[in-house]
């Protein structure tokens, strides 16, 4: 007995048609019309898109930053993943300095086996390098860790300085690997941030005051030669700025082969959320992320980004801290302020909503960028990211009538705020499946036992 999802419309990144879909265990064993199977469960998706199942290849469940750990783990975070239509999440595994890689992963293995909604992966962190670091990418690409990562920001402690820059680059040419970039000039920013002390400034707004765009220009430009120099692609994270993606361009005209990840925060979310309501609000510490939000010229520059394939990923980097009690830690001094921010959960829904519903990006683009550009990224397409007979049935059936609001009352991530108070949300998921099973029905989880399985994953790109 299977399931026969009937008359949806079917879109995946390069195609939109009316079929249905017959999934047999975890999954999709024919795509047709009028599919007739006896035995079958039969359900209706008459009026409903079909999306494959959101990736999120950025977020940080119970990532702990020494001061605290972050409000989601990934019990919470997963469940939320699913609830906005995300079946697959890519977390971060990090090395303290002085740790090994097997070390930095068994513990991340920890925290998210038995617990995750979704199914997920990893990156791995390197913020120490040595010869038996570098031996050890290799044992990671083994198990199934295909990308790492490199932060030029966080001075104390997770920044890498050039020279490791380099010899990672190297290793991961070698081992067909991708290397994912945080690009701020961190020794910038450090100084930055000990003037402002000095000038007595506390407030939220100074976090984005000492890291202005050109940390991360400098920083990107910076890679991008390096990258080049090696001759071997990299991944930028989290890009929020136009003289960022305008650096890109240039270094993409060299032949510089780049993939570039934004997020939500970054399209829809401007540098005036610092201020709150008064001079004297901390409300401002909600925003409080890395890089920081940007000017509205930015956020156009990066949905022209989209819109052109310069950008070919929105992933979260989902990175939540309560109001009270976690970004108060930082009440007196904005530079304690626990960086991040949440957003797995509403992540297609924004995109949907002030994406495709006012025409920046198409609804193909928009399964491209939340999912099968990811998939191919990072070494799980065809697998995961689209429809087509033999994936795995990671199916969103999505409800385009619902019309709602996001609110922090009402969501499934488990922090007292959101990011996106009030936006408008057009559209939900009415059906999410992973790998076969229903998981959410009409935006409300249906299963108690997480059911998520460990991805992994091969070398993409
Ligand atoms: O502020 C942020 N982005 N926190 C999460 C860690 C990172 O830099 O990605
Ligand atoms: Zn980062
Ligand atoms: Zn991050």
């Amino acid at each position: 007995m299977g399931i026969l999802l009937k008359g949806g419309n079917i879109i995946t990144a390069t195609d939109s048609y009316y079929a249905d879909i017959r999934i047999e265990g975890e999954k999709i064993v024919a795509i047709g019309s009028d599919i007739t199977q006896s035995d079958d469960e039969v359900i209706s998706a008459k009026g409903s898109y079909i999306f494959p199942g959101g990736i999120d290849s950025h977020t940080h469940f119970g990532l702990d930053v020494g001061s605290t750990v972050t409000a989601d783990d990934f019990y919470s975070g997963t469940k939320a993943a699913i609830v906005g239509g995300t079946t697959t999440i890519l977390d971060y595994a990090t090395q303290n300095k002085g740790e090994t890689l097997q070390g930095a992963l068994k513990q991340q293995f920890e925290k998210a086996e038995d617990k995750c909604f979704c199914d997920y992966g990893f990156h791995m962190g390197i913020t120490d390098w040595n010869e038996f670091v570098n031996s050890e990418m290799a044992d990671m690409v083994n198990v199934g860790i295909t990308s790492f990562k490199l932060y030029m920001a966080y001075k104390k402690t997770l920044q890498v300085d050039d020279g490791i820059i380099y010899k990672a680059l190297k290793r991961s040419k070698e081992l067909s690997a991708l290397i994912a970039f945080h690009c701020e000039n961190g020794d910038i920013i450090e100084v930055l941030i000990d003037e402002a002390r000095k000038n007595n400034y506390k407030s939220p707004i100074y976090h984005a005051l000492t890291r202005p765009v050109n940390v991360e220009r400098e920083a990107i430009a910076r890679l991008l030669e390096i990258a080049e120099l090696v001759d071997t692609p990299v991944y930028i994270v989290h890009l929020s700025s136009k003289a960022g993606m305008d650096c890109i361009l240039d270094a993409k005209k060299r032949g510089v082969k780049v993939y570039v990840e934004t997020c939500p925060q970054y399209l829809l979310l401007d540098e005036s959320y610092y201020k709150g309501i008064d001079v004297n609000s901390f409300e401002g510490a909600k925003y409080v992320m890395s890089p920081p939000l940007r000017k509205t010229s930015d956020n156009l520059a990066l949905w022209k980004g989209l819109s052109y394939g310069d950008i070919s990923i929105v992933g979260t980097d989902h990175c939540s801290f309560n109001y009270i009690g976690q970004k108060d830690i930082g009440l007196t001094d904005f530079s304690k302020i626990p960086n991040g921010a949440p957003g797995v959960e509403h992540r297609i829904a924004l995109l949907y909503t002030y994406g495709v519903l006012t025409g920046k990006i198409n609804i193909n683009q928009m399964v491209a960028l939340t999912s099968t550009d990811a998939a191919k990224v990072f070494g799980i397409f065809p697998k995961k990211g689209t429809i087509a007979v033999g994936s795995d049935a990671d199916i969103i059936v999505w409800d385009k009538d619902y019309i709602g609001e996001i609110s922090a009352k009402t969501q499934t991530q488990n922090v007292d705020y959101t990011p996106y108070e009030g936006f408008k949300q057009h559209g939900r998921v009415k059906y999410a499946f992973l790998r076969g099973e229903m998981v959410v029905i009409d935006g409300n989880v249906k299963i108690i036992k997480p059911t998520g399985k460990y991805l992994h994953r091969i070398n993409g790109r």
